[in-house]
């Protein structure tokens, strides 16, 4: 169930803020590997002026929260691709690799609402 998952996700990213850049723990699948690794990524050069994660934070940040980008219709894989592999007005271009990119949109496709929210 979705619920679960993001909950042990949430464990996770606890645990990865305790421990900082060591490596995520053994026993999670390579799927959620792959996505731990992505928010590992996006905390060390996104949250600066992102939101990353599901809970709410201190506001002052200058980017749209992860969540907010993830929820928009128009946000797919592709164009999160392209969109980190083109410069942009106000965010600055970021430097990533192929395999940290593909965990960073992983990640952020990840927090795609599981379907439309209801009333
Ligand atoms: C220095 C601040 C800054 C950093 C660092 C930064 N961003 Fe952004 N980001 C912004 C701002 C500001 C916007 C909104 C304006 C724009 O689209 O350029 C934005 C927009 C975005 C969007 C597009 C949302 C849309 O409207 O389509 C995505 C996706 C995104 N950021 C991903 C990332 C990822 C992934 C990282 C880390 C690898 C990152 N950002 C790091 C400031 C930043």
């Amino acid at each position: 169930m979705t619920t679960t998952v993001s909950h042990r996700i949430g464990a996770l990213v606890l645990a990865g803020l305790s421990m900082a850049a060591a490596s995520p723990p053994a026993s999670a699948s390579p799927e959620e590997d792959h996505r731990i690794r992505g928010w590992t990524v996006a905390v060390q050069l996104c949250s600066r002026c992102h939101v990353i994660g599901k809970e709410p934070q201190d506001g002052g940040r200058v980017g749209p929260a992860f969540t907010t980008i993830a929820a928009m219709p128009s946000t797919t894989g592709l164009a999160l691709n392209v969109f980190l592999q083109s410069h942009h007005q106000w965010m600055p271009s970021v430097r990533l690799d192929r395999d940290e990119m593909d965990a960073v949109i992983d990640y952020i496709l990840s927090l795609k609402p599981p379907e439309p929210a209801k009333p």
